[in-house]
């Protein structure tokens, strides 16, 4: 029984399997609409989400399969102390698979490690977030062919994002990647992840205050909000939180193929003008997402 709690709990061989899938799915999707039946799908959400939660569960149900779900932690039993391990125990009374989204990072790692189901980590604070690198990397498939000789521009909230950490994570797998990492000084990416993940695998990189001046060089733009919530003091974030708002004008120098991709939810850091602009990819990321949700629910229930 698999878990995914880190991106690189999949292989690249299993990237590439789900990616099929999804491609499959796609194309095929009546092929699926049954192949689930009988099983439930536990969402377990501590903390605010739209999409990737209603993206789990729309997943489940084309399988064919059964939701429970779990939105409000202010209506569940943490609220009168139950530790995560105890919760993981009992929903795999209850459940087949679980889909858990958690404020405090590791909550979970914990509950794979108690449950007896297998456990997707949809987001555990400041720190992982592989289903939405799924749904970036068929985004970045669908678009580009691949994955090798990319510049992917990194822009936001660096610091916090992670959908960003787990995003280089995977990309670290490919050849002849660059890294441009543009942040305010503050909100730079963890120093953990530039020398564990980027120096060690010897990947050319830059970082940078100025969207400006890197925008000619860019395949791939993956724009962030600022994450509002992990913040310790409200004036830090309204000082930061308009960095970066990129608009057509700031797009002039781009490439033609630029792609453009951001985990959403929007606040303003991408102008609603560019959602004309056939380079703007992140409304298709979104239901690229469910797909690559179904393609993992296969993946670990063992259906496929
Ligand atoms: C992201 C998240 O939760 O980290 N949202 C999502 O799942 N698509 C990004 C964000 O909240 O900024």
């Amino acid at each position: 029984m698999k878990s995914v709690i880190n991106i690189l709990d999949l292989s690249v061989e299993e990237l590439q399997k789900l990616i099929d899938t999804a491609n499959d799915i796609i194309k095929n999707p009546t092929k699926y609409s049954e192949i689930c039946k009988g099983k439930k799908l536990a969402t377990l959400f501590f903390e605010p989400s739209t999409r990737t939660r209603l993206s789990f569960e729309a997943a489940m149900y084309e399988l064919g399969g059964n939701v429970l779900s779990m939105s409000d932690a202010g209506t569940s039993s943490a609220a009168k102390g139950e530790s995560v391990a105890d919760t993981a125990k009992v929903i795999s009374c209850y459940a087949d698979i679980i889909a858990m989204r958690h404020p405090k990072e590791g909550a979970p790692l914990v509950a794979a490690m108690n449950a007896d189901i297998p456990v997707i980590n949809a987001g555990d604070g400041g720190h992982n977030h592989p289903t939405q690198t799924l749904a970036d990397l068929l985004t970045i498939y669908r678009e580009k062919g691949g994955f090798d000789n990319l510049t992917v521009g990194f822009c936001g909230d660096l610091k916090f994002g992670r959908t960003v950490h787990s995003l280089i994570e995977a990309l670290s797998r490919y050849k002849n990647i660059k890294f441009v990492l543009i942040s305010p000084e503050e909100l730079k990416l963890p120093s953990y992840i530039k020398k564990d993940i980027i120096q060690k695998n010897n990947f050319e990189y830059l970082q940078t205050t100025d969207l400006q001046s890197v925008m000619p060089e860019l395949d791939i733009l993956y724009m962030t909000r600022v994450q509002r919530e992990r913040f310790f003091n409200e004036a830090d974030y309204l000082r930061l939180k308009d960095s970066y708002i990129l608009t057509p004008e700031k797009l002039q120098n781009a490439k033609k193929d630029l792609s453009i991709l951001h985990p959403l939810p929007r606040v303003n850091e991408i102008s609603v003008a560019i959602d004309k602009d056939e380079r703007a990819c992140y409304f298709k990321q979104v239901l690229y997402g469910k797909y690559m949700r179904m393609a993992l629910i296969l993946m670990l229930l063992e259906v496929l």
